[in-house]
């Protein structure tokens, strides 16, 4: 007999079919409509839509995402927002344990950009030691199609694919910045990251993928060991999107080996996640399980 409510064996199912069967289930909410407004009054306080190629252009254009991603991190609002969704699509915010918020930028033209052109990188969250049983709630503050958009490679969900990721070791990672690394030395030099970003060695033809087609408004929630990629920005206009990244409490504890197909990476994000209710960090013993339990050494 199955004695689970209703709207617990909802999201469970919702759960399964986004982690073992890639589901990508896209939803609408007028709320994210206010989430988009609020970036978007942001970036026009602080501009992106600058010429990365020029190297002074470059300069401001890196200070300025420096400090939208810092409102964004920093926004209460902009993450009750999202913990709304989840909740109100049926997550039990006591059981889940998220990242913050971040915001992405994808240029023009990155693709030209000697920096920036590392974005191009098709892999899977798993490279960087996110948890093989991650989901990532992804909200674009643009509209987003084939020149500009996020691709998925469903097919490739569970088959094993040349990568470097044993490449990656998330506290060597964090040390030299992480994801949304901005350093600016005494001489006022700025940067990106300048790190690695591990990779699909032999990735498919973008052209094959998934690209939603989608926009401001509209949500996506992935299995983040999904391959997955930003299109080459063919749009002629900087492309933005926020994300929230999140595991359930029970997720980390059945720690599935066989959602981990191909990773060789070293730590766990999970690690740095907080309970959406409590804001309590992720327990040690449970991260540090699931990080011995589900580890390739691929
Ligand atoms: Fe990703």
């Amino acid at each position: 007999m199955n004695t689970r409510e209703p709207a617990q064996q909802n999201i469970e199912d919702l759960s399964r079919s986004l982690l073992y069967d890639g589901r990508i289930h896209r939803f609408q909410s007028s709320t994210l409509h206010t989430v988009a407004a609020i970036c978007n009054s942001w970036i026009a306080e602080h501009p992106l839509d600058l010429d990365i190629f020029d190297s002074a252009s470059n300069k401001i254009y890196l200070q300025h995402l420096n400090t939208l991603r810092h409102l964004v991190s920093g926004s209460h609002e902009i993450y009750d927002t999202l913990l709304e969704a989840l909740s109100t699509l049926g997550w039990p915010l006591d059981s889940v344990f998220t990242d913050r918020v971040r915001f992405r930028c994808i240029p023009a033209s990155f693709q030209n950009h000697p920096q920036a052109r590392a974005l191009l990188c098709w892999h899977r969250d798993t490279y960087y030691a996110n948890a093989a049983c991650q989901l990532n709630l992804w909200i674009p503050l643009s509209q987003c199609n084939r020149k500009n958009g996020i691709v998925f490679f469903p097919d490739l969900l569970d088959t094993p694919l040349q990568n470097d990721s044993h490449r990656f070791d998330l506290q060597e990672w964090n040390s030299q910045g992480g994801f949304q690394a901005y350093r600016e030395s005494s001489n006022g030099e700025v940067s990106g990251t300048g790190l690695t970003y591990p990779s699909a060695t032999d990735p498919p033809d973008p052209r094959s993928g998934f690209i939603p087609d989608i926009g401001p408004g509209e949500g996506l929630i992935f299995a983040s060991r999904h391959l997955h990629g930003t299109m080459p920005n063919t749009s002629g206009q900087n492309r933005y999107s926020l994300e929230l990244r999140f595991c359930t409490r029970r997720d980390l504890e059945a720690a599935d080996e066989k959602l981990n197909v191909d990773n060789g990476s070293r730590g766990c994000f999970a690690s740095e996640f907080k309970n959406a209710a409590t804001g309590e960090v992720c327990p040690e013993d449970l991260w540090k399980r699931y990080e011995q339990k589900t580890r390739s050494g691929s």
